[in-house]
């Protein structure tokens, strides 16, 4: 009766010192209007509520500066843990993080040298299950669309591509090398650039879904026909890609498998400080669908 009266609500500050835990983790990824990272994110929160525990979650926007000052936030919050899909290769504040112990898991993009768990998908078998399927529809002027340098992801993906043309003897030339930024317009942007050289592949590989539909806008606005003129593959599986017509052929990987194991990586680290770090690599799996058919020319 008199909490009720008096309105009174626990200071959780002074309920966490008392406790030596806030119950709280930090999530931190590079791109919040990217689906793949919303439904990412969005996993993440709801296994951290299911186990009592509330989720900060940052937009580091790519952009390293404003990654360091958001653990350094989550730091003064006194987070239990960190859920990091990196805005690119490690820098020395990631680096005081682990070292100072915050328990931290990796997700998403591989940090090779941090000594913390890691968990992301088999990204040069994506690259070569792409390349592979447009080999197998007749395709050999085949382009890529490669997401930003310095990462993890694209390179893993550029080189399990390249490795399935070379195979067969195909040339991937610089001039059928694109590079992005992960999202829709660079992928326009991309099949722009090719139509006006007037060398445009017949098939394109987007390491990404959001350059994959930008790519697909592209040809649309030229009056290129998909899959007729042009074949076209993404990355990620995200729900959008359903949504578009053609609907777009992509390498699938489960955000909810990643988060659940990332969940699982955190909780061995909180239960146990000196445990070992671990890296898991999930599979990915080819979506066959509208976007990619036999070569026209
Ligand atoms: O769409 C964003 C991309 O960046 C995804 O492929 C994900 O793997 C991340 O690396």
């Amino acid at each position: 009766a008199a909490i009720d009266e008096l309105g009174y609500r626990p200071n959780a500050l002074a309920r966490s010192m008392r406790r030596g835990t806030t119950h709280t983790v930090g999530v931190i990824i590079p791109d919040i209007a990217n689906p793949f990272f919303g439904d990412l994110a969005r996993s993440l929160e709801d296994h951290m509520f299911e186990a009592g525990y509330s989720a900060i979650i940052c937009n580091s926007d790519g952009d390293l500066d404003k990654e360091a000052r958001y653990l350094e936030v989550l730091q003064s919050k006194q987070v239990d843990g960190l859920l990091l899909v990196a805005a690119s290769q490690p820098s020395e504040h990631l680096l005081e993080v682990v070292q100072g112990g915050t328990p931290t898991i990796v997700v998403d993009r591989e940090l090779g040298d941090l000594p913390a768990s890691q968990v992301m998908v088999a990204n040069r078998e994506g690259g070569r299950l792409a390349g592979q399927h447009l080999l197998d529809l007749g395709h050999r002027a085949i382009g890529i669309i490669a997401g930003p340098g310095g990462l993890g992801t694209s390179a893993r993906r550029l080189e399990g591509f390249t490795a399935a043309l070379t195979e067969v003897g195909v040339a991937l030339p610089d001039d059928r090398v694109m590079r992005g930024d992960f999202r829709a317009v660079s992928g326009r942007a991309a099949v722009d650039a090719w139509l006006r050289t007037g060398d445009l592949p017949t098939a394109i590989f987007a390491e990404n879904d959001l350059m994959a539909i930008g790519a697909l806008s592209g040809a649309h606005a030229a009056g290129v026909d998909v899959p007729g003129d042009l074949s076209v593959v993404g990355f990620d599986g995200i729900a959008f890609g359903a949504d578009v017509t053609p609907q777009l052929t992509t390498v699938a990987q489960s955000t909810e498998d990643m988060a659940s194991v990332a969940i699982e990586l955190l909780f061995e680290r909180l239960r146990d400080g000196d445990a070992e770090p671990r890296e898991v690599e999930l599979p990915v799996s080819l979506a066959v669908r509208g976007s990619s058919g036999p070569p026209a020319r």
